[in-house]
């Protein structure tokens, strides 16, 4: 079986935006910069966040994170991402997610200035996608794409399942599976959690993907011989850290796995990078 190693593949995306963000540098005299709002305490995004900003770093991206407490309130966030908005200096704003229970995501990703929403999750960009239109792709289901490409794995013709239909991953995922190029071009199923007899759906599955978020549920009995598995999910659980899939029992019937962690997970930072030079970019030197 081959192993998709996303972090040999994120490391090799990072060295191309830290090589992108020096020549861009030096044209437009500063350094790209990315904001990213966090709200309340959530302990997995608190460690996002801080892979996020370091990562940063390394490439030459200026970072600032606005740590805000869990009582914010809606309109609050709305004035500090319309600040971010205004700021020259400021090439993309993430608003990290879930937010605190008594805030409406919605209004406030649409406030986001759609030419600096580097999540890709503003219905702009959405719609963009939808329709094939350049823009802003999000980050996680972007990074898959790109681990398959740089894996030389094809699913054009193929039969591509995935599992999962949140707006941040298997929703976009299946729109760009679809898509009409030469690296998408695959026939795509989307199953969520009303998905009756999901095995077999799975077993006639080329390339599955994995999105919905409970740990170790996608067994190798429930696979094609052959298939490629890309495992999205990142479940915290009593034994550390686990994949929607049971990796273990995939071993000896799948082509190709990706691993949790140490798949997707890098890709997804690596693709927010990426994302902030392409708006800094666009926003400098294409007005
Ligand atoms: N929470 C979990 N994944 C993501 C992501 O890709 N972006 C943001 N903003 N929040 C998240």
């Amino acid at each position: 079986m081959l192993l998709l190693d996303g972090k040999a593949v994120a490391a090799a995306i990072r060295a191309e935006t830290a090589e992108e963000v020096k020549t861009l540098t030096a044209r437009i005299g500063r350094k790209p910069g990315l904001a990213v709002i966090l709200a309340g305490d959530n302990g997995p995004s608190q460690t996002y966040v801080r892979n996020k900003e370091r990562a940063c770093a390394e490439v030459g991206i200026v970072s600032e994170t606005l740590r805000l407490p869990a009582h914010t309130t809606q309109d609050e966030i709305l004035a500090h991402i319309r600040a971010l908005n205004a700021r020259e200096d400021i090439d993309g704003i993430l608003l990290q997610l879930p937010l605190p229970g008594h805030i409406d995501s919605r209004p406030c990703l649409e406030c986001i200035d759609p030419a600096k929403d580097v999540d890709g999750f503003h219905p702009v960009n959405m719609g963009r996608l939808l329709l094939d239109m350049p823009g802003l792709r999000p980050c996680t289901p972007a990074g898959v794409m790109e681990l398959l490409k740089r894996s030389n794995l094809r699913p054009a013709g193929k039969k591509a399942v995935v599992v999962g239909r949140s707006n941040i991953v298997g929703k976009p995922l299946a729109v760009m599976l679809g898509a009409k190029n030469a690296q998408a071009n695959a026939t795509v199923t989307l199953c969520h959690s009303a998905t009756p007899d999901l095995a077999s759906i799975c077993r006639d599955a080329d390339f599955l993907f994995l999105a919905m978020g409970q740990p170790e549920t996608i067994t190798g009995d429930m696979l094609k011989p052959g298939a490629v598995v890309v495992d999205v999910g990142i479940s915290v659980t009593d034994n550390g850290l686990r994949g929607d899939a049971d990796f273990a029992s995939l071993r000896d019937r799948a082509g190709a796995a990706s691993p949790v962690p140490g798949g997707v997970g890098p890709m997804t930072i690596a693709m927010l990078l990426h994302n902030t030079v392409q708006s800094c970019t666009a926003r400098c030197l294409k007005c």
